[in-house]
């Protein structure tokens, strides 16, 4: 049998990078060392920060008393109101916003400033969907689905810019690009999906289509490892969705011949190793 474990499986640039900006400051000994929400969606991580003391805060009014510290932002980012009053704590603010999040923030803010109205793509609940949409100085809508996008019901004689939640489905933005233009919007497309979630997706998508087992690894609240779990599910039956190797409970087929792992963005790369390890020797 034989198992194959994609490329692109685990950890982003930009997870990594602010996965790392807190370890090096915990090795700088810093004092109160605060996320700005869980820096990633992988409970074992920040498990294991909370450990060596690092604090989550999910509001910046719980920084009140607080005269000394550092806080991280998440890759995802905050929005631009959250950003004022971090700062306004006085705290060291160390700013781990992805570079490509950062990138959708300007263009919103500049094209909304030329006076176009901005659409973006994504879940309106998403903490990097309601920092984008921070952004934008006049209108902004979000829509989530190619269904939205039919019902969508905006001024047809002004010009939308068009950005999308980097871990969006590239299918999913195709079609609801589709439909706003069929249905007579002026449009200017940024395509603003993440290579790292593309090339992820269209790995899953191969190599589930060949495998008779897929195990995708990812946090229960991860939404790009949701993600790639329909892609997955779509074209093997048998595929699992897992957080650690614990959760893997395989009921594997005689006949299998080939066993395919991929992961999503905040998977730490041991936990890819351990299952990797644990189906290469036990089946
Ligand atoms: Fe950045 Fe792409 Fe990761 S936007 S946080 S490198 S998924």
């Amino acid at each position: 049998m034989e198992v194959v474990v994609a490329d692109h499986a685990g950890f982003c640039f930009g997870v990594t990078k602010a996965v790392e900006t807190v370890y090096n400051q915990l090795e700088k000994k810093k004092l109160n060392i605060y996320t700005f929400g869980p820096i990633i969606h992988n409970e074992i991580v920040v498990g294991d920060l909370e450990k060596k003391g690092v604090k989550v805060v999910e509001d910046p009014l719980e920084l009140g008393d607080v005269e000394e510290g550092t806080v991280i932002i998440r890759s995802h980012g905050v929005t631009k109101e959250i950003q004022e009053q971090l700062s306004g704590t006085g705290l060291e603010i160390i700013d781990a916003t992805c570079p490509f999040v950062k990138r959708i923030h300007r263009i919103v803010e500049e094209e909304s400033a030329k006076g176009s109205s901005v659409i973006v793509i994504g879940s309106a609940d998403h903490p990097e969907v309601q920092g984008i949409v921070s952004y934008a100085g006049g209108p902004v809508y979000v829509i989530d689905s190619p269904e939205k996008a039919e019902e969508f019901d905006g001024d047809k004689e002004t010009g939308y810019t068009v950005v999308c939640q980097t871990t969006f489905n590239t299918n999913k933005f195709q079609e609801t690009i589709e439909i706003l233009s069929k249905n007579g919007y002026n449009i200017n497309v940024v395509n603003t999906i993440c290579n790292a979630t593309d090339e992820r997706q269209s790995e899953a998508e191969e190599i589930s289509s060949k495998a008779d087992v897929m195990i995708v690894i990812g946090g229960a609240h991860s939404s790009n490892s949701r993600k790639l779990y329909d892609i997955c599910k779509r074209r093997c039956g048998k595929t699992y969705f897992i957080q650690t190797l614990e959760d893997l409970h395989l009921d594997m087929p005689d006949s299998a011949k080939l066993v395919g792992i991929t992961a999503g963005a905040s998977t730490p790369k041991n936990i890819i190793e351990e299952v990797q390890k644990y189906v290469r020797t036990n089946f």
